[in-house]
């Protein structure tokens, strides 16, 4: 496995294995990497010749200065967990290398980034689409691997690679979760041991907002959700949205997928979740 830092080195390589033939899958990724981010690398180095993955903060999606800050930063494992998985590339740029410039570009997703994530960190699609299209821009990967953790990210880049016509197949990837049913996540680390016990109430929620499926009405569900997660959290949002287009649904039948969201933050680590009824 080789490091590659500067976009230069990793343009040509890539270009050089096109021309050879290679299928390349891409999976990317800001580090401090969990079973969750190596699941989606095992399934690109079954599905393509060669695969890169990409560790990179990218400081413009965070909207709190605190989290870009706290943010965790484990390069050494990553390493190490990439290696073993099979991974090829690893592309670790620096800011400057990935934004020499003023970052300028902004893209529409409508109602799209209008809710939840969107609604809750404003700029947040802005900036992971920003990093996205870059990345595939160096990278030029024949499938990119997204999982289905962030729900909502996942629908932008399907956007995001609609609009701009970009020829990348997208592939989502299940939720990994521990065995206590917590998604697992890069901001787990930052969770007490308590706390971390207590964060599997939120999948619990989920899957019990699963098995009342029709029995209440959507608004009844979400507000016993989210009354059942405010004891131990301080919840933003729990709501059943569209699966396709992630907006609010009144009635189960209002749309052909459905899937419950929950943000809420424990210990002063925000967690996001989410289960498609
Ligand atoms: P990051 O949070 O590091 O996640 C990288 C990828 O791993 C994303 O596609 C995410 O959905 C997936 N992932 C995270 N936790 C997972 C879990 N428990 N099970 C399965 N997949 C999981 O998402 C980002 O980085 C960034 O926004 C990025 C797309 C890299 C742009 O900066």
């Amino acid at each position: 496995m080789e490091v590659l830092t500067t976009v230069l080195e990793t343009q040509n390589l890539m270009k050089l294995l096109r021309s050879q033939g290679k299928s390349i899958g891409f999976v990317p990724t800001m580090g401090a990497l969990h079973h969750g981010h190596i699941s989606l690398v095992q399934q690109a180095v079954n599905e393509n010749d060669v695969v890169v993955s990409s560790i990179f903060v990218n400081p413009i999606q965070f909207n709190n200065p605190d989290d870009l800050e706290k943010y965790p930063r484990t390069f050494e494992s990553d390493v190490e967990m990439l290696n073993q998985a099979g991974c090829n590339y690893i592309f670790y740029p620096t800011v400057s290398e990935m934004y020499p410039d003023k970052v300028t570009k902004s893209y529409e997703f409508g109602a799209l980034e209008m809710v939840m994530e969107g609604a809750f960190r404003p700029g947040h699609f802005n900036g992971v689409a920003v990093v996205v299209h870059k990345l595939f821009d160096i990278v030029q990967p024949h499938k990119a691997y997204f999982g289905k953790k962030d729900y909502q990210q996942l629908a932008v880049i399907r956007m995001l690679v609609e609009m701009e016509k970009i020829p990348i197949t997208i592939v989502a990837a299940e939720t990994v979760r521990e065995p206590s049913g917590l998604a697992m996540s890069s901001r787990n680390m930052r969770l007490s041991e308590t706390d971390r016990e207590k964060a599997a109430q939120i999948s619990k929620t989920l899957s019990w907002v699963k098995s009342q499926k029709g029995l209440l009405s959507i608004k009844e569900l979400e507000e016993m959700a989210l009354s059942r997660l405010k004891p131990d959290f301080n919840p933003e949002y729990f709501q059943i949205v569209n699966a396709f287009t992630l907006q609010p649904v009144n009635s189960w039948t209002d749309a052909p997928k459905l899937v419950a969201c929950v943000a809420a933050h424990i210990g002063g680590v925000r967690l996001i979740d989410n289960l498609e009824l």
